[in-house]
């Protein structure tokens, strides 16, 4: 990245916008790797800070850039590719990828399921459930923060378990022979609040997808309730897609 000229009808931000981009999809500037500060871009290109600010937060709105409270602004990382509807879990997931699998156990207790978790896991609201809230890493970086809800009678003892290096669907398997064989998910978009991005290590507002899952057993009993945000600029779900065949009768099928 060098001279901007002041002399050419292209806003200034915008120039200096594009040596940036141009420089990360060249490579020169690879992911995680810091780029310049505002004040360095301000000196180096002879600009207002505004218009060097302008230039980031486009990037960083873009997907290209991450800015880190207290450290800087990097080369984004490049997305994790997800498969939407397969019943894999964040260990098997981040193995196939090539990372390394972490959770930080947040809270793990008993409590009664109450209205909402007690409809989607078909218990009684007064029936303890095991909610259990980890952070998930990927080669120690923040990725989702996942809230499980399991009834308590299906895995005796989780409560007292260490969950912090293991896998709770190879827990599920190993110790509880539980065998998840299906599962409902939604995914949809949502704003980091406060507490959320300071644990995610993203600003405050930052896009999240929120996932919601419940798996079941082969019997049907629905085994865990899951509410997960994962990070929007370290996630990109993917599914492979049949037509359905339009029976029409209702006009579904007219061109
Ligand atoms: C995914 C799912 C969660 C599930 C988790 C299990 O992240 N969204 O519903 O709890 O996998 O992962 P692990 O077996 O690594 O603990």
């Amino acid at each position: 990245v060098s001279f901007v000229g002041k002399g050419v009808p292209v806003p200034l931000y915008y120039q200096i916008k594009t040596r940036l981009r141009e420089a990360i999809e060249a490579g020169e500037l690879r992911p995680g790797d810091r780029v310049p500060s505002e004040r360095e871009l301000t000196q180096r290109f002879q600009v207002s800070r505004m218009t060097a600010r302008q230039a980031l937060t486009e990037l960083e709105a873009e997907g290209y850039l991450q800015r880190i409270q207290g450290k800087g602004t990097f080369v984004a990382l490049p997305k994790v590719e997800q498969p939407l509807a397969s019943l894999t879990s964040f260990t098997e997931e981040m193995r196939r990828l090539g990372m390394q699998p972490g959770a930080q156990v947040r809270s793990v207790r008993e409590v009664a399921a109450g209205r909402m978790v007690g409809a989607l896991l078909g218990i009684p609201e007064t029936e303890p459930v095991v909610r259990l809230e980890r952070l998930r890493l990927a080669d120690g970086q923040p990725m989702a923060l996942e809230v499980s809800h399991i009834p308590s009678r299906l895995v005796p003892g989780l409560v007292n378990r260490d969950l912090s290096a293991v896998s709770l669907y190879e827990v599920l398997e190993r110790v509880y022979h539980i065998r998840l064989v299906r599962a409902s998910q939604s995914l949809e978009a949502v704003a980091a609040g406060a507490q959320e991005a300071e644990v995610l290590q993203v600003r405050e507002g930052a896009p999240l997808l929120l996932l919601e899952r419940v798996a079941r057993d082969e019997t049907g009993q629905a085994v865990e309730y899951v509410r997960s945000l994962y990070r929007g600029d370290r996630y990109r779900f993917v599914a492979d897609l049949v037509r359905p065949r339009l029976t029409g009768g209702d006009g579904t099928s007219q061109p």
